[in-house]
């Protein structure tokens, strides 16, 4: 397996993916993880990313000089291959202008890194340092006209470092460069598959739960079903997953998933209704974050009294994944938005937690989904947040608020749903903006809701785009809100896009 270190960069999440595609396994770690860490971890190879500081500040984040050691084969990215050029007594000096885009690099060395690789090949540099001398026992493996060290190696002890980014599709052989790195360097096999992940980690939850009790979280999403149905693998009729109607789920939504997943699969669900109970606690709340830890705690405290009632009390299973751990683990990042499941946790909670797709992106829960038979449109159903419709109403919520959003969220999703035969747009969704304007009906003055529509591309949320749906299905989604739906007078489309904007108003 293969260490990641984490020294900021924005892409450093796409390594991680790149090298899973090639089906290695890889987990990130912040920088700073001691040399016994690493040991433990026992990595086969470390790759170093990218990030934002220059070597020579200070307080530029530091890895252990030991890891240049050669007891590890080292793949260091922009950043990363600076910081071992700095280690080993190379020369790291700021350039006159920051170099962004891609450009065409000349491979001088086809062995190793770039076996295979074309002789002129183009690559995505990002970076404003330069290395004007790269330390002793090091050569230069790649050059372009600003960057006289675009790669460079030390063969015998397998240090190499890199100063473009072969993680994004814009260095167009990038996969085989990594690809190079973990076989051809580091000779590991291609044995991460979602078989194994299933295999290894049904026998780690029999490990951990053994024949205690279990209960889960089931919202109709992808990724807390294949969680549920990994621990029913593990631990069978142990297992009860609870369905929470807190009363800010799309129109039939509750219905709908108790239908796809009641007596289905060989899960045990039951329904709790608890519509009062949420919308209680939502009285008068209006700030985004303090909504989202309201919904995060009451959804603990129904699945304990859940729990206390079907006598199924010490596990918690939660479909967390990859990105919202490595997200809230790194000390630099700033906290966006308090996902329900990682953040918004009780600290007196009774449950000890079960997550078993921490390690897993989302297209690999897709896939390991339906290798346990999960049905396709539930594969592939689009996300909808944990808070629900209460991250969709801008202020507080009330049930009229509600009403109002689920009939016209109903109407854009079957409007998109008609068009998009493709799957092209990722995730789309009404917003009621809080926001009341004037307009004619009839001979008549309103002053009702204005309610925004969202629709955007994405690959796994993280970013997104605004989708460019065409004039005339926005007219007709305009049309029909203001004449089917009761409250509200004027819509409009958001063409935000993440970043700056996020997915969700909330
Ligand atoms: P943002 O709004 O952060 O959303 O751009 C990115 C993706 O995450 C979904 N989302 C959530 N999912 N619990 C979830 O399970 C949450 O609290 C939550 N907040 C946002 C959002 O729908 C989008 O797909």
């Amino acid at each position: 397996k293969v260490l990641i270190l984490d020294f900021g960069g924005q892409y450093n999440q796409l390594i991680a993916r790149r090298v899973r595609e090639s089906k290695v396994y890889c987990e990130i770690k912040p920088y700073n993880i001691s040399i016994e860490d690493i040991e433990e971890f026992n990595p086969s190879a470390i790759i170093l990313s990218g990030g934002p500081a220059s070597v020579y500040n200070e307080g530029a984040p530091r890895c252990s000089e030991e890891i240049f050691s050669g007891r590890w084969p080292v793949l260091g990215i922009c950043y990363g291959m600076q910081l071992m050029v700095h280690y080993l007594g190379g020369e790291v000096k700021r350039a006159s202008h920051r170099e962004y885009g891609t450009i065409s690099m000349t491979v001088t060395n086809h062995e190793g890194l770039f076996k295979d690789i074309s002789a002129e090949t183009e690559v995505l540099m990002s970076h404003s340092d330069f290395i004007p001398q790269v330390p002793a026992d090091f050569q230069i493996t790649a050059y372009s006209d600003n960057t006289p060290t675009a790669a460079i190696e030390n063969h015998s002890k397998k240090l190499y470092g890199i100063q473009f980014h072969p993680e994004v599709i814009l260095t167009v052989e990038g996969k085989e460069i990594i690809n190079n790195f973990l076989f051809t360097i580091c000779n590991l096999t291609a044995d991460w598959t979602m078989d194994s992940f299933i295999e290894t980690t049904v026998a780690q939850i029999k490990a951990q739960i053994g024949d205690r009790k279990a209960v889960c979280g089931l919202s109709g999403g992808v990724d807390s079903a294949v969680a549920a149905l990994l621990v029913h693998k593990a631990i069978g009729p142990n297992l009860t997953c609870i369905f929470v109607d807190h009363g800010l789920l799309r129109k039939n939504e509750a219905q709908e998933v108790m239908e796809a997943f009641e007596g289905k699969l060989g899960l045990n669900v039951i329904k709790i209704d608890a519509q009062e109970q949420f919308l209680s606690k939502l009285k008068g709340i209006t700030e985004p974050e303090e909504k989202r830890k309201i919904i995060g705690n009451e959804f603990v405290r129904i699945f304990e009294q859940g729990a206390a009632k079907y006598g199924q009390g010490e596990y918690l299973v939660q479909g967390t994944l990859y990105p919202d751990v490595v997200e809230s683990g790194t000390d630099t990042a700033t906290t966006i938005k308090t996902h329900h499941n990682v953040g918004g946790l009780p600290e007196d909670m009774t449950f000890e937690l079960c997550e078993p797709l921490r390690n897993l992106f989302k297209d690999e829960v897709r896939i390991v989904g339906s290798k346990l038979g999960l049905p396709q449109h539930l594969v592939s159903r689009q996300p909808f947040p944990g808070p629900g419709l209460a991250i969709r109403i801008m202020g507080e919520i009330t049930e009229e608020k509600l009403e109002i959003l689920r009939d016209a969220d109903a109407i854009v999703r079957e409007e998109i749903i008609n068009y998009d035969k493709d799957k092209k747009v990722w995730q789309f969704f009404a917003v009621l903006p809080g926001a009341y304007s004037v307009g004619v009906m009839g001979d008549d003055r309103t002053y009702q809701q204005v309610v925004a529509v969202r629709a955007v591309g994405s690959e796994d949320g993280m970013t997104a785009t605004w989708s460019r749906l065409p004039y005339e299905l926005l007219d007709k989604i305009s049309k029909r809100l203001v004449n089917e739906v009761d409250g509200v007078n004027r819509v409009v489309y958001d063409i935000t896009s993440k970043p700056p904007g996020t997915i969700e108003w909330e």
